[in-house]
């Protein structure tokens, strides 16, 4: 067949709403796509672990740091089970991972931030996890079958996050001033970042298009964006505090709420590796896979002498 056919048959199948699978001829530009966005989905689900690790030792009670636990472990899981599935694409986990060392690969720039207090455990589940939600529901529909199928699980979890995440925030919004105020101000310093989470205006955006078309994505930035603001404004009133943008607004005409310009310079600043912590994320990550390798090479060792003794018996 024809390059230019099919090319015509790809596109019919993913209009059809029939998934791709790994074995399934595909244009080399959707393979690089779907590459490039599952590794840097699974790298920040594997670098997000950092922020909140920083707090398991310090979370200030049993239960919070029995769900502080759970949630962390959760997010290497995601990490794990996006890896398999860009592995499906035909890029190996080493590679992956090297790139993300090497600082050549990316992942989500909100992990770039410090989490200075104890409710920030909060703020990051209730924004954070709540922003990448959107994300991810969408992405249990995207054309590609591994990567879909791999976000249904992994939406169960982080609506956990996120409801976690608003209930410790809850119960701080209600305690001493002290308290009070240590929410308002996780709340401050997480909004923008969070706002940023979906990335560049849709005009600014260059793979959006066509991300589109192969159905990758199947809504915009903005679009996402503009949910995620209308329903913080709702939530953030049970809280019974304030999100820290003087120009959000009902719209009657669209029926959304308008929110301020967000600070660009800044988000391509941390996208560019100077946010706060981009060095000391990698930093730590390099440190984790190096202490590690004596526990890569006894399963290599183990998994050799296994087979070896089952080859002679
Ligand atoms: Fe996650
Ligand atoms: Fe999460």
């Amino acid at each position: 067949m024809q390059l230019h056919d099919l090319e015509k048959k790809f596109q019919e199948k993913i209009d059809k709403e029939i998934k791709i699978e790994p074995k399934d001829w595909m244009p080399e530009a959707y393979r690089k796509t779907n590459v490039r966005q599952i590794s840097q989905h699974a790298h920040s689900e594997i670098v997000g672990m950092l922020p909140e690790g920083n707090w398991i030792s310090r979370a200030p009670s049993l239960k919070r740091k029995a769900i502080l636990i759970a949630k962390v472990q959760d997010e290497a899981g995601h990490g794990l089970y996006l890896y398999s599935a860009a592995e499906t694409l035909g890029t190996s986990r080493e590679q992956m991972i090297d790139d993300l060392h090497s600082g050549k690969a990316k992942y989500s720039s909100i992990f770039n931030y410090p989490t200075l207090t104890w409710a920030d455990m909060g703020a990051v589940g209730w924004l954070v996890d709540g922003a990448a939600i959107l994300n991810q529901v969408m992405l249990c529909r995207t054309s590609y079958g591994p990567y879909a199928r791999a976000m249904v699980r992994i939406c169960k979890e982080e609506s956990f996050h996120q409801r976690q995440g608003f209930e410790s925030l809850l119960v701080l919004s209600r305690g001493t001033p002290e308290q009070k105020a240590m929410c308002q101000d996780a709340i401050n310093r997480w909004w923008w970042p969070s706002l940023m989470m979906f990335g560049p205006k849709d005009s600014e955006s260059t793979n959006s298009d066509q991300s589109m078309k192969w159905k990758i994505k199947r809504k915009t930035n903005d679009e996402l964006r503009q949910s995620f603001v209308n329903m913080a404004v709702e939530q953030v009133k049970l809280l019974g505090m304030t999100l820290p943008d003087p120009d959000l607004k009902w719209n009657e005409a669209t029926k959304n709420y308008d929110f301020g310009e967000i600070n660009w310079e800044e988000f391509w600043a941390v996208v560019k590796g100077n946010g706060p912590c981009n060095k000391q994320r990698l930093a730590a990550r390099n440190k984790a896979h190096k202490e590690g390798a004596w526990v890569r090479e006894a399963a290599l060792a183990y998994a050799a002498k296994k087979a070896a003794r089952e080859k002679a018996a």
